[in-house]
């Protein structure tokens, strides 16, 4: 069996499985959707939405780029969290990056990359921003500290949006997290409460 085939068997086993504890599971989902979260992070496969918050589907509303970026012009990303805010009401929109990732260490180097050099522009912004404290620390700590960094310019893109703004003008409950997530223990930390470095 060619891998290909495997995943069609693997999504056969899983909903006769999820069938079989919650008949109803499918034919309820189908009619609704009422997420609480959205969920902004890296396309990086390790990285899981809904796995490493143990919510099935449903649960959680998903947008995910390279590094996890919420550019004021990415209509994409924009259509998203305008959808999930005005339409679906959730609660929480959790921007999420991670240690290691492939997409902000890129931003660090002196080198070019293709097409995606546009996109990685956003995150050496960033990098000229923070200039001052990422140029006292080791290639690994500033690499740490970059992925940090950006997951809270990022929150911060997302709550400077009309989006977000005019919801809560409006006196709809909405938080915006700022979450990293380690590659090397699967664990997650809240950063909303790390001192922003100006
Ligand atoms: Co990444």
């Amino acid at each position: 069996m060619s891998d290909i085939t495997q995943l069609l068997q693997n999504n056969k086993e899983w909903s006769e499985e999820l069938k079989s504890s919650d008949p109803e599971f499918f034919n309820e989902l189908s009619k609704r959707q009422t997420p609480e979260y959205l969920w902004i992070g890296c396309s990086d496969s390790r990285v899981p939405a809904n796995q490493i918050v143990g919510l099935i589907p449903g649960d959680i509303f998903v947008h995910r780029n390279v590094a996890n970026l919420v550019v004021h012009t990415d209509f994409n990303c924009l259509s998203v969290l305008q959808y999930a805010v005005d339409v679906l009401k959730v609660k929480h929109v959790i921007v999420c990056g991670h240690y290691g990732c492939g997409g902000v260490e890129a931003a660090l180097q002196d080198q070019q990359f293709g097409l995606i050099d546009n996109w990685l522009g956003h995150i050496k912004d960033i990098v000229y921003k923070h200039r001052e404290e990422l140029s006292s620390l080791n290639e690994h700590d500033k690499s740490a500290r970059l992925c940090e960094l950006n997951v809270l310019e990022q929150a911060d893109n997302v709550k400077r949006s009309n989006i977000v703004k005019d919801a809560l003008k409006r006196g709809q409950p909405l938080q915006v997290h700022s979450w990293i997530y380690s590659l090397r223990n699967g664990r997650l930390k809240d950063l909303s409460k790390v001192t922003k470095q100006e």
